[in-house]
């Protein structure tokens, strides 16, 4: 079953969009986003959208196998083509003749392979591995990374014709400390799907304070995390707990007790090292990725625009919202402020 996208935030709304614009043309996709964004999520929609949907929709994560089986999984092989082919054997691209395949993790994809792959999209057809007889098939190709291909083709490690071909139509999906608006229906979602699963679930969905603190984490493994911090909280029925666990444990630390919703600035913001990495950092990246995915200066941005949000934002309550006044504390002039006020999205508190 389709997974729908859910979302209310201008940037899922564009993309549901483009999704249905896109399905319809079956020009080749790229879909490009952090790990956990929903990029598979958005794969299944065009498939389920286009006129392709009563055929296959074939997935291959080109990240999960070595070279050589990822050729055989690809292109299939002839009987006798290795030691243990006893009998001729489809690929991925011939099972999905008509229908759709999907090419998951597609910057992991080896450079033999790249040229190969490029030949069957350019001339629909291929030959399976110890065969040259050429099979013919008709795909809709729709692939995804969360690699920056064009760095990999800077650094001579993706095929920059392979990449014009799949990216004809570009569909990406900011992380979700992007959109926070999309946080309360994700959240109302993943309730409402685990339900049966975890029928010991009571307390259920969180209070208005509590979802203001999930809106305001960083999500480094974006919509996944989010999902898996729901589930934990239905098996352990205590939002105290998982917001405790978060990694970084932002929330937990950032503010007094819930109730008289003050930040006390005499307290110093204490976290441990590892957990303002983890904040800044998908710690469970592999090294390769980090060399994708990392900046200092990225993350120097990230985490100076954090800080200077919290603190405009404690500035301005302490302030009683008087904007002239808190541009005076900060020292900075008053159309400065109001910049800020607007690329932070700092809101008043709903009276
Ligand atoms: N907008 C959304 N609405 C509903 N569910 C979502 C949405 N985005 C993501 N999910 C759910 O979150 C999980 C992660 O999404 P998905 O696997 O599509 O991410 P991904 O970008 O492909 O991640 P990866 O790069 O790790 O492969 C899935 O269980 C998916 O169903
Ligand atoms: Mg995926």
């Amino acid at each position: 079953m389709t997974t729908p996208l859910i979302g209310i935030s201008k940037s899922t709304i564009e993309v549901k969009e483009l999704i249905r614009h896109v399905a319809s043309s079956c020009l080749n996709v790229l879909i490009t986003g952090e790990t956990g964004v929903g990029k598979g999520v958005i794969a299944q929609n065009l498939y389920s959208n286009s006129m392709r949907s009563s055929k296959k929709l074939v997935t291959i994560n080109c990240a999960a196998l070595p070279e050589t089986l990822l050729e055989s999984e690809l292109f299939g092989y002839a009987k006798g083509a290795f030691t243990d082919a006893h009998r001729n054997r489809p690929g991925k691209f011939q099972t999905a003749d008509k229908g759709v395949l999907f090419l998951d993790e597609i910057g992991d994809m080896p450079m033999t392979l790249q040229s190969k792959i490029l030949h069957a999209l350019q001339n629909g057809k291929f030959s399976p591995l110890g065969s040259d007889k050429e099979i013919q098939s008709d795909v809709w190709v729709i692939a995804a990374t969360n690699q920056n291909l064009e760095k990999k083709i800077a650094e001579r490690k993706f095929r920059e014709d392979l990449f014009y071909r799949l990216n004809i139509i570009n569909i990406h999906l900011p992380p979700l400390r992007k959109r926070q608006e999309d946080i309360p229906s994700l959240v109302d979602y993943f309730y409402d799907c685990n339900k049966m699963k975890y029928p010991q679930s009571q307390s259920g969905k969180p209070d208005s304070a509590t979802l203001t603190k999930l809106c305001d984490y960083p999500w480094p493994g974006n919509v996944r995390q989010l999902q898996n911090t729901i589930k934990k909280q239905m098996v352990f029925n205590s939002w105290e707990k998982v917001l405790e666990e978060l990694p970084g444990a932002v929330l937990a630390n950032r503010t007094e007790p819930e109730g008289n919703g003050q930040t006390n600035p005499a307290k110093p913001v204490t976290r441990e090292p590892n957990k303002i990495i983890s904040e800044f950092i998908d710690t469970s990246m592999t090294p390769d990725r980090m060399l994708e995915n990392i900046s200092l200066k990225k993350i120097k941005k990230l985490a100076s625009g954090r800080v200077e949000k919290e603190v405009i934002a404690f500035i301005l309550k302490k302030a009683g919202w008087n904007r002239s006044l808190a541009a005076k504390i900060l020292k900075i002039s008053y159309k400065a402020l109001l910049y800020k006020i607007n690329e932070f999205e700092v809101h008043p508190p709903i009276k």
